[in-house]
């Protein structure tokens, strides 16, 4: 499926509380998301993804088809961890499965490789969460291991598997 990334306005707050009101969706992300997740939430967030630096943040909407189906923001990391960025995603639930996300990976790692000095791209999904580990696969990711009790989670302790893309490795394979 054809998608866009595009940055957020603050019109999309609406859509994005229908992405993300979904215990579905915020059990496969780390915690701090209320629930209920209002538009007066997504408000804030908007305006918080707004204003941060855009050398720190890259935080995008996922549109296909003209809708605002999901999130994905890179965030990069501090002090000597500085030339790395973590990845984090989602997309509403009417759209799994359609091959949105893969896409919409894709497209961020080619977008951070040429126009940031970013080095090293990674993720970590919970263990059980085949479909994003596996999005991280197709998107050419390599797992670097799996982190053992690393989060709890609603009261369950949780493996995370540690992916991670360079880029030396993106310009390979693109
Ligand atoms: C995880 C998530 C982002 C995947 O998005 P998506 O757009 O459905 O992903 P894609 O369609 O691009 O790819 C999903 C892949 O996982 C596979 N998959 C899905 N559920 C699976 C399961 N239970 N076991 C194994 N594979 C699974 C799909 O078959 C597909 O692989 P394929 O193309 O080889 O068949 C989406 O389900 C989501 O937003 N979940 C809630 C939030 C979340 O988990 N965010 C990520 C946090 S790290």
């Amino acid at each position: 499926m054809k998608i866009e990334l595009r940055p957020w306005r603050l019109a999309d707050a609406p859509a994005l509380a229908g992405l993300i009101n979904n215990k579905k969706v915020q059990d496969n992300l780390r915690d701090g998301l209320p629930f209920p997740y209002t538009t007066a939430h997504a408000e804030q967030f908007l305006a918080q993804m707004l204003n941060a630096c855009p050398n720190d943040v890259f935080a995008r909407a996922i549109v296909a088809e003209g809708a605002v189906v999901g999130s994905l923001t890179a965030e990069r990391q501090k002090n000597i961890h500085r030339y790395t960025a973590e990845l984090g995603y989602y997309i509403g639930e009417p759209y799994w499965g359609r091959g949105i996300t893969t896409a919409a990976v894709r497209a961020a790692c080619a977008w951070l490789f040429a126009n940031t000095d970013l080095v090293r791209l990674y993720a970590e999904p919970f263990a059980r969460n085949r479909a994003s580990c596996r999005v991280l696969e197709k998107a050419g990711f390599t797992l670097e291991g799996r982190l053992r009790q690393n989060a709890v989670k609603n009261g369950k302790r949780e493996d995370m598997m540690l992916y991670s893309l360079l880029r030396e490795e993106w310009g390979r394979q693109a």
